[in-house]
């Protein structure tokens, strides 16, 4: 079947078999199945990190694992289980009526709840990595199902265990989170201050920095139900100090964050400096407002992107000696 409907890219790719699991017991189900026809099982979430370049000769299952479930409360803390299946930002707006804080600022980001802790998504100050409890997974050799705890989940940006020592052995199915009955607010990032003074908020509330977030990530980023696209194709890269000052003396409006690692370069600042930004090449693009998405305008083609993505790396490398590398997965 044609996974176009089931990739925000919205590229026109045939996976050779597809399913749908609702439960434990259906990913088992596929294990077996991929395992007895020889072929291998791709989990798909939302599909709004990923950019398929072929025809897939797989078994694709669609994670539809569903309920969000309050296991434990105590005084200050709610603990939720959520199916990995379950769309995020709809959980996001399920805790906001719930008066459950702490993901408030994590609004409108594409995707399920399952790919979640995957790459630890994170925007506007807060990674979800802060409000993350625990995980339930299936070992793919075993059929076993295992639960990851905060440590064994081995976070950081846009990473986690699972993309790294443990890649392609786990299928997480519940994902539970550990959320405050008093928010502690996070407006740290300049925009959302501005976006609450122009929106007239004057008692802080999770609903309303869900809504300035909404507003902002509105204004700057593409509506994949509009324009294909997967977010930030490329990671915020790290460099060192040293690289950092070098460029800042021939470029004095680098925008650098010092984290523990060196600086983090916004590679937004980057990709328009090398003149990308708003860039169409017959169907897809560079976005006009955020030239770290990018996007497929029509029917355009996944190996096209790819390549695009490969010329913007090359000419980043070339023109500040730094190498971008992907966030959206490649398939
Ligand atoms: N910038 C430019 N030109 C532009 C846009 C941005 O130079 O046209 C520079 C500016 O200096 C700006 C900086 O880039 O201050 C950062 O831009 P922005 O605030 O838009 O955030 P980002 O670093 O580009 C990251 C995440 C986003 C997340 C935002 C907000 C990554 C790879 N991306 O983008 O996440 O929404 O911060 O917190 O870390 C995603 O992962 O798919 C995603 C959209």
């Amino acid at each position: 079947i044609s996974l176009k409907s089931y990739n925000t890219f919205g590229i026109d790719k045939k996976a050779k078999f597809f399913a749908i699991a609702n439960t434990e017991e259906d990913v088992l189900e596929a294990l077996e199945k991929a395992k007895e026809w020889n072929i291998p099982l791709l989990i798909l979430g939302g599909g709004s990190n990923i950019l398929l370049t072929q025809d897939i000769n797989a078994l694709v299952l669609k994670m539809e694992i569903s309920g969000i479930n309050l296991i434990e409360e105590s005084k200050e803390d709610v603990f939720v289980e959520v199916g990995a299946g379950e769309n995020w930002h709809q959980f996001v707006l399920h805790c906001i009526e719930q008066n459950w804080a702490g993901v408030e600022n994590l609004s409108l980001i594409p995707g399920t709840v399952g790919a979640s802790p995957m790459q630890n998504i994170g925007a506007y100050g807060i990674e979800i990595k802060e409000v993350f409890h625990t995980l339930r997974a299936i070992n793919r050799d075993s059929g076993k199902t295992e639960v990851f705890d905060w440590n064994e989940c081995q976070f950081g940006y846009r990473e986690s265990v699972f993309k790294n020592a443990l890649k392609d052995q786990y299928i997480i199915t519940k994902v539970s989170f550990k959320l405050k009955k008093n928010p502690i607010f996070n407006i740290s990032y300049g925009a959302i201050e501005e976006t609450l003074q122009t929106m007239g908020i004057k008692e802080l509330n999770i609903k309303a920095i869900s809504d300035a977030v909404i507003q902002i990530r509105q204004s700057k980023l593409p509506d994949p139900a509009v324009i294909g696209n997967a977010g930030s194709f490329f990671k915020n890269p790290t460099i060192s100090q040293e690289q950092f000052d070098k460029l800042k003396s021939e470029y004095p409006n680098i925008p650098g964050y010092p984290n523990e690692n060196g600086i983090k370069v916004a590679a937004a600042w980057l990709i328009e400096q090398a003149g990308w930004k708003g860039q169409t090449f017959g169907k897809i693009g560079v976005h006009k407002l955020q030239p770290l998405v990018l996007v497929n305008y029509g029917d355009g083609d996944g190996k096209e992107i790819a390549n695009l993505s490969k010329k913007i790396q090359t000419s980043i490398q070339e023109k500040f000696g730094i190498l971008l590398h992907p966030e959206v997965n490649f398939i």
